[in-house]
């Protein structure tokens, strides 16, 4: 089965890690395993696989290429430099915020202080800037982690991201979503949505890829 031999697919996995100082930093739960089995998947398609990694602990799939990034601007840099691509599948979950301003040293707490702020500012959205950008793949794919009204929140991802499909799966439930190796997908193009059986990650990636290899086909 080399069905996507020839195509070029640019994959993000893992968290992002945003310091606050050199040994603190805001990051998330994300594995990287959903990230890991679609660009798996991809390789043994026969696609030329860019995987963009935030810091996970996992062994780079045979057949693909790697580049291991900390921050969403790191990662944003990287995503762009893989392209151009066929498809684009941002399976990272990217911080949203990061500190303004990191501390270069160690922040101390100082005596009678017991709150603190800090100051966050928004990072770039590297899905929505693959979307819009002027070397486009033909097939942009998303994810959506949600802990609620997650169908909602899929859909408006769809239009305000650009992007032609959006995996959406719950997160915040023991057992799938995050850092487990099963899940649950329910797929969101424009035209509708389609529910994927539940199951293992490595098995969610082949059926996902088949209906992108599908739609790349139409
Ligand atoms: O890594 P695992 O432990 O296997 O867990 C898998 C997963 C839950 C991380 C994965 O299935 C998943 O849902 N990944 C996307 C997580 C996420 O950040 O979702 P979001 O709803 O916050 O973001 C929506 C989409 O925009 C995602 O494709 C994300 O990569 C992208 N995004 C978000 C923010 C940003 N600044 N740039 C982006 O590209």
């Amino acid at each position: 089965m080399r069905a996507l031999a020839g195509l070029r697919v640019v994959v993000s996995a893992g968290p992002t890690f945003e310091d606050i100082d050199p040994v603190r930093f805001i990051g998330n739960r994300s594995s990287g395993k959903m990230g890991f089995a679609i660009a798996a998947a991809a390789a043994r398609r026969g696609a030329d696989v860019q995987l963009v990694s935030g810091p996970v602990a996992l062994a780079t799939p045979d057949g693909v290429s790697r580049i291991d990034v900390r921050s969403a601007a790191q990662m944003h840099a990287a995503v762009f430099a893989a392209l151009p691509a066929d498809v684009y599948i941002g399976a990272a979950a990217v911080a949203d915020f990061r500190p303004r301003a990191p501390a270069t040293a160690k922040i101390k707490k100082r005596p009678g202080e017991d709150s603190m702020v800090l100051h966050l500012v928004r990072n770039a959205d590297i899905l929505a800037d693959v979307a819009a950008s002027d070397v486009r793949p033909r097939l942009v794919v998303g994810f959506a982690a949600e802990t609620d009204e997650v169908t909602q929140h899929a859909r408006a991802k769809l239009s305000t991201k650009g992007a032609d499909l959006i995996a959406a799966n719950r997160v915040g439930i023991a057992g799938r979503g995050f850092e487990a190796d099963d899940n649950v997908l329910v797929l969101h193009w424009r035209d509708g949505s389609r529910t994927l059986p539940p199951g293992a990650k490595t098995a969610l990636a082949d059926a996902l890829l088949d209906l992108v290899q599908e739609r790349l086909e139409a």
